[in-house]
């Protein structure tokens, strides 16, 4: 489907669950969250109704997301359902890792094509630090158990933190050096916890570029899965590649191609900006005296016009938000 600007929208990110089972500091509150209530949340049959009817309408991909996916019970089983609807090229995850080494062979086995996974730091006392909690040996021990069970095109997110991990900008390039896979570095933006960080900074892509450059040199590569808005380097004779998602420097509003459905069943035009419509009031609805069409038709009348809806919601340019939380719309 086209949208009033003529963005061709095939990439549905499908936010599972607001639960988490870390705190990234720029993500949740130290203390507190307004959680969704168990009834509030879409059950798989009812993801999958969006799902399908979204396939109808031109979407190719689903990306699952969280708070964090794999802390959804049965995630596994709606991985399945979703890669066997006819006309899905590929579903996949963005997952924290903390649980990977337990559910990769089991995702894979279920038909999940790929997964990206956020690590910010290769120390553990700051892994500790920025994830209020988390232990990077199960993130480490995510990844290998991922190259284990048969993922390839792995993808590490870096969200980069002047007075964080700035430090560690030439070691996540490094890693790349030896390893098929594509570190991404992720312009931090300002979503409404990260509001009140105060000792993480903001580093631009073309700072991390810079100091990347003085570890050799960068060249173009292309990207062999995904269609996201990295923009996409490689170190010389590296065998893995880099990605820049500079959102803040430089938003890709104008080529985006993606909706969302949020776990709490709304369909939300923009990660940061933009409205959403309620997805959900039309599949909980009850059509029984629906004469005309009968009950199949008028709802899918109805989130056809809902997914146009939300599509031509999405803003023609806009720069960030402090509003979004991060966790409920998933990132
Ligand atoms: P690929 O399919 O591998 O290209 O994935 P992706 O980049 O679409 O997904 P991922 O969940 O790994 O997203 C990486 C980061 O890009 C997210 O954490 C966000 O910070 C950012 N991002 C993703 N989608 C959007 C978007 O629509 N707008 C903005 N501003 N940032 C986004
Ligand atoms: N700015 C940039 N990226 C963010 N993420 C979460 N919060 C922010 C933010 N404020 C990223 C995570 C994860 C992805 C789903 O969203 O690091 O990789
Ligand atoms: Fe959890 Fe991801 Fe938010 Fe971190 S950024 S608290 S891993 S949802």
């Amino acid at each position: 489907m086209l949208d009033k600007n003529s963005r061709k929208i095939d990439y549905l990110r499908i936010s599972v669950t607001d639960l988490c089972n870390l705190r990234c500091i720029y993500c949740r509150p130290e203390q507190g969250l307004d959680l969704f209530k168990r009834s509030e949340i879409l059950d798989f049959e009812e993801i999958c109704v969006v799902a399908q009817h979204g396939v109808k309408l031109g979407i190719n991909k689903f990306r699952l997301t969280g708070g964090e996916p794999l802390a959804r019970k049965g995630i596994e089983s709606l991985v399945e359902q979703l890669a066997d609807i006819e006309g899905v090229d590929e579903v996949a995850m963005t997952t924290n890792g903390i649980l990977l080494k337990d559910f990769a062979q089991i995702l894979k086995k279920a038909g999940l094509a790929r997964i990206n996974i956020s690590l910010d730091t290769m120390r553990p006392d700051k892994f500790a630090e920025i994830t209020r909690g988390g232990n990077l040996r199960d993130v480490f021990l995510g990844i290998e158990q991922a190259e284990k069970s048969g993922f390839t095109n792995l993808k590490l997110n870096v969200v980069t933190m002047a007075g964080v991990n700035d430090d560690e900008i030439e070691d996540f390039a490094r890693l790349t050096l030896e390893k098929e896979i594509e570190v991404r570095f992720i312009e931090l933006m300002a979503t409404r916890n990260r509001k009140k960080l105060d000792h993480a900074g903001f580093l631009s892509t073309e700072d991390a570029i810079r100091k990347i450059k003085k570890i050799g040199n960068l060249v173009p590569a292309f990207a062999k899965k995904g269609n996201g808005p990295a923009k996409r380097f490689q170190l010389e004779g590296a065998k893995g590649t880099l990605g820049f998602i500079n959102a803040v420097t430089n938003p890709f509003c104008g080529t985006c191609n993606r909706l969302r459905l949020t776990s709490d069943g709304k369909l939300r035009s923009c990660l940061l900006k933009g409205g959403e419509v309620d997805v959900k009031s039309i599949i909980r609805a009850d059509y029984n005296d629906a004469q005309n069409n009968g009950p199949t038709m008028r709802r899918d009348k109805l989130l056809t016009d809902a997914f146009y809806k939300a599509a031509n919601m999405k803003p023609s340019y806009h720069e960030g938000s402090d509003k979004v939380i991060m966790y409920q719309v998933g990132g």
